[in-house]
């Protein structure tokens, strides 16, 4: 597992509806975070709408948040892409980190290859790409391994030992998203060994010291520490819960104990 700092990610998704509302919220996770001793505190991220990311790096200003988009245009360069924004763009509008192939936007029709072509473009503009993995349902005959092992493969098809350092693996299996209960820490650990395991297959044992494995669905402060502890994973993509100041900031420091 990686040393060093946990990674809590806030997928704000399409929330909240003005940007009054979301600044408060920046301001109130900013707050929390300033507050949270230096050995104690995790790198937190948060990825809101498109929208507010100019307004939220200048609003957050000289913290230790730094920010994501939830997703990236499928097409490289500019150009006559009406209602396409670049990984590019993104990265010149203070974006850091890029959540991709999230399950909500596979749901919407995205394929492993253009979740590929994704991660190949958020890596070449400089953006650390935050890839999500996981099963739609399991069946008893353990047909999910595969699943996930076929879908970590083609996503990193062609991505080279260099650019490890700026992957991260979030497993977020589909039915814990949204869901009232997360994946129990028993199962999760079962996952996250899994999928170092894959890692290793696809480049070297270094590669599990160099790629965090996160883990999302259903995160909450009541079950933060012994998802990480138990789960054994480097860090948490949080939905519902990073719409909330204080949870969230009480999820990163839960976590940081782990
Ligand atoms: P949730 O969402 O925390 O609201 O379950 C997680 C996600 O979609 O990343």
């Amino acid at each position: 597992m990686k040393k060093g700092k946990k990674l809590i990610v806030g997928n704000w998704k399409m929330n909240p509806a003005r940007w009054d509302e979301g600044k408060g919220l920046l301001l109130g996770i900013r707050k929390g975070v300033m507050r949270l001793k230096g050995g104690k505190a995790p790198e937190f991220v948060i990825c809101p709408p498109n929208l507010y990311l100019r307004d939220a790096v200048k609003a957050a200003g000289k913290t230790k948040l730094s920010f994501g988009v939830q997703d990236v245009s499928p097409f490289d360069g500019t150009g006559s892409k009406t209602g396409s924004i670049s990984a590019l763009m993104h990265r010149n509008s203070g974006a850091k980190s890029a959540i991709i192939g999230h399950s909500e936007r596979r749901q919407a029709g995205e394929s492993d290859d253009e979740v590929n072509r994704k991660i190949h473009l958020a890596l070449g503009a400089g953006l650390r790409a935050i890839v999500c993995i996981g099963e739609k349902e399991r069946h008893a005959n353990g047909d999910y391994l595969e699943f996930i092992r076929t879908q970590l493969r083609l996503a990193l098809e062609k991505v080279e030992r260099k650019d490890l350092a700026n992957i991260a693996i979030a497993y977020e299996p589909v039915w814990a998203i949204g869901a009232k209960e997360a994946m129990t820490p028993h199962d999760l650990h079962q996952m996250s060994l899994y999928i170092r395991k894959i890692l290793i297959e696809l480049y070297s044992a270094e590669a599990t010291g160099i790629i965090p494995v996160l883990y999302g669905g259903a995160v909450s402060p009541e079950n933060a520490l012994g998802i990480v502890r138990d789960g054994a994973v480097d860090g948490l993509l949080v939905g519902r819960d990073s719409l909330n100041a204080a949870n969230f900031v009480e999820i990163g420091r839960l976590a940081a104990m782990a």
